[in-house]
C-alpha cells in the first residue's frame, strides 16, 4: 500500500517502483531521518499540534524504530518506496493511530532535504578529518626526510634541487586548501529546510526556528521554495571532493613515476602494492594508481549533479532523488582513498641516495651559476646567455661543464664549488623556497596550520 493510494485509484505497477523507489540507497539516511522526525515531533508539541502524550508515544515509536534499524531488525516492506515512507509505516504499526500524525505539517520535500544536509554535514567532517591525518603523514615524513633533496620538476624535465620535505609539503599544502572548503561547504550547507513542507509552508504552527536549534542547524530556511530545492551543498560537496580527488591523483601519479625502475625514488611497502597474475617480478602502486583513476569517476558525479539540476523548475522535483548515489559514492571512495594512501605514504620507503644523485647532474646548478654572475655584476639576461652557451657547448663537445665554468674568465674556482653534490639546493633562501632554511620555517608554519585546522574541525564536531 503506497501514501497516495486514495488519491489514485489502482496501485503502482511494479516497474514504476522498480524505477523509482530509492530505498536500496537511502536507508542510509535512516539515522537522520529519524533525528528530523524527532525534532519534528517536538516542534509539533510546542506548537500544541500533538498532545505532549502523543509526542511522547510517536518519540518511543521512533526510538523503537532506531533500534530495530540498528540492529538490522528492522522489516522493510515491498511498499516501503523510500526510507522516510518505511520509518513513517514502521511508527504507525507501533504507535498505532498516532503514528499518522507523524507526518502533520511535513512533506518529504524538506524531509530529505533536512536529511541529506545532517548526512553532509557529518560526512564532510569525516573527509575532513581523513585529509588532518594524510596531512600528518606527509608532515611526518617531511620531518624526517630532514635534509634529503632531489630535482624539481617542470615540464616533467629536471629544474632545480629541491628538499623532499618541500616536495611532500606541497602536496600537504593542496590539502589544506581542501580541508578548507570542506569547512566551509559545511559552514553553509548549515541550515535547516525542515517547515519549509511540500513548497510553501504550513497553516499549522510550525516551529522551524527551534527544529533547526534542536538539530544543531545554525539558522533555518529563508525562503520555502528555495528550502525544498537547493541542493548547491551536494554540488558544492561534490566539487570540494572532486578537487581533492584531484590532488590525490597528482599525488599517486608521482608514486607511480618514482615507483617505476626508471626513476627509483620509492619503494612501496608490500602491503601498499600489488603483485600481478601474471609476471611474477611485479609489484605495483596501484593504491597510486586508483588514487589517480578514482579521480575520473568524482568529476563525473559532480558533472553528473549539476546536469541534473541544471534547468529544473522550482521547486522540489523527483530529480532531485538523483543527488543520493552520487554524493555517497564520492563520500565512501574519497574516504577510502585517504586511508589507503595515507597508508602508503606513511610506510613507503624513499630512496635518497638515487634522489639526490639525480639532482647532482651537472646542469642542475645552472641557474645558480647565472645567479653568481648576477651577484658579481652581470645582467641576469646576459648571465642566463653565458651559462646557456657553456651548457650547449658542454653537451656538443662532451666536455664536462665544471671544466668550463674553471675555466671561464667571468666564473673560475669559486663558481665551480655551486657545482658540489648538495650545494644548490642550499642557496634557495627566499620566504617559501625549497631550501634548508625556509623549509624549517615552512614546516612550522604547516604544523602550525594543522594544529589549528585541527581544533577548529573540533570546535564545527562539538556546536553539531
Ligand atoms: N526519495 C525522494 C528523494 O530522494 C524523497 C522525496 C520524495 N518526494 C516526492 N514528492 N515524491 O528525493
Amino acid at each position: 500500500m503506497t501514501l497516495w493510494e486514495s488519491r489514485l485509484g489502482r496501485s503502482t505497477a511494479d516497474e514504476v517502483m522498480t524505477y523509482t523507489a530509492s530505498l536500496r540507497f537511502d536507508r542510509r539516511l535512516a539515522v537522520d531521518d529519524l533525528a528530523g522526525s524527532r525534532a519534528h515531533v517536538r516542534g509539533l508539541a510546542r506548537g500544541g499540534v500533538l498532545a505532549d502524550r502523543e509526542a511522547a508515544e510517536l518519540l518511543l515509536a521512533l526510538d523503537t524504530v532506531a533500534e530495530e534499524i540498528e540492529d538490522g531488525r528492522f522489516a522493510f516492506t515491498e511498499s516501503d518506496e523510500d526510507i522516510h515512507t518505511a520509518v513513517e509505516r514502521r511508527v504507525t504499526e507501533i504507535a498505532g493511530d498516532v503514528g499518522a500524525k507523524l507526518h502533520t505539517g511535513r512533506s518529504r520535500n524538506d524531509q530529505v532535504a533536512t536529511d541529506l544536509r545532517l548526512f553532509t554535514r557529518r560526512a564532510l567532517r569525516q573527509v575532513a578529518g581523513e585529509v588532518l591525518a594524510l596531512q600528518e603523514t606527509l608532515a611526518k615524513r617531511a620531518t624526517d626526510a630532514g635534509d634529503a633533496y632531489l630535482p624539481g620538476y617542470t615540464h616533467l624535465q629536471r629544474a632545480q634541487p629541491v628538499l623532499l620535505a618541500h616536495h611532500l609539503l606541497a602536496h600537504g599544502w593542496a590539502l589544506a586548501r581542501d580541508f578548507d572548503r570542506l569547512v566551509h561547504t559545511v559552514d553553509r550547507l548549515d541550515v535547516s529546510p525542515l517547515g519549509a513542507g511540500a513548497l510553501a509552508g504550513s497553516s499549522l504552527p510550525l516551529d522551524p526556528d527551534g527544529v533547526a536549534d534542536e538539530l544543531g542547524f545554525a539558522s533555518r530556511f529563508e525562503n520555502s521554495l528555495d528550502a525544498v530545492s537547493d541542493r548547491d551543498f551536494v554540488a558544492e560537496a561534490l566539487f570540494d571532493l572532486a578537487l581533492l580527488g584531484i590532488h590525490l591523483s597528482r599525488l599517486g601519479e608521482e608514486i607511480a613515476l618514482w615507483s617505476s625502475e626508471e626513476f627509483g625514488f620509492v619503494v612501496l611497502d608490500d602491503a601498499y602494492a600489488t603483485g600481478s597474475s601474471m609476471l611474477p617480478q611485479k609489484k605495483n602502486p596501484d593504491v597510486a594508481e586508483l588514487a589517480r583513476g578514482k579521480s575520473g569517476r568524482m568529476v563525473g558525479h559532480l558533472v553528473g549533479v549539476l546536469t541534473t539540476l541544471k534547468g529544473l523548475p522550482l521547486s522540489y522535483n523527483r530529480d532531485l532523488q538523483e543527488d543520493k548515489e552520487p554524493l555517497f559514492d564520492a563520500v565512501d571512495q574519497t574516504v577510502a582513498g585517504l586511508r589507503a594512501v595515507a597508508g602508503m605514504m606513511r610506510s613507503a620507503a624513499f630512496d635518497v641516495q638515487r634522489m639526490q644523485h639525480a639532482a647532482d647532474g651537472p646542469t642542475s646548478a645552472a641557474v645558480d651559476l647565472a645567479e653568481w654572475l648576477v651577484q658579481h655584476g652581470m645582467p641576469f639576461r646576459q648571465a642566463h646567455g653565458v651559462v646557456g652557451g657553456l651548457v650547449r657547448d658542454s653537451l656538443e663537445r662532451k666536455v664536462p661543464l665544471v671544466e668550463l665554468v674553471q675555466a671561464h674568465p667571468a666564473l673560475g674556482a669559486e663558481a665551480v664549488e655551486l657545482l658540489e653534490p648538495g650545494v644548490a639546493v642550499t642557496r634557495r633562501t627566499t620566504p617559501g623556497g625549497a631550501g634548508p632554511e625556509p623549509v624549517r620555517i615552512q614546516m612550522e608554519r604547516f604544523a602550525h596550520r594543522l594544529a589549528v585546522d585541527g581544533e577548529r574541525l573540533a570546535s564545527a564536531s562539538r556546536n553539531r
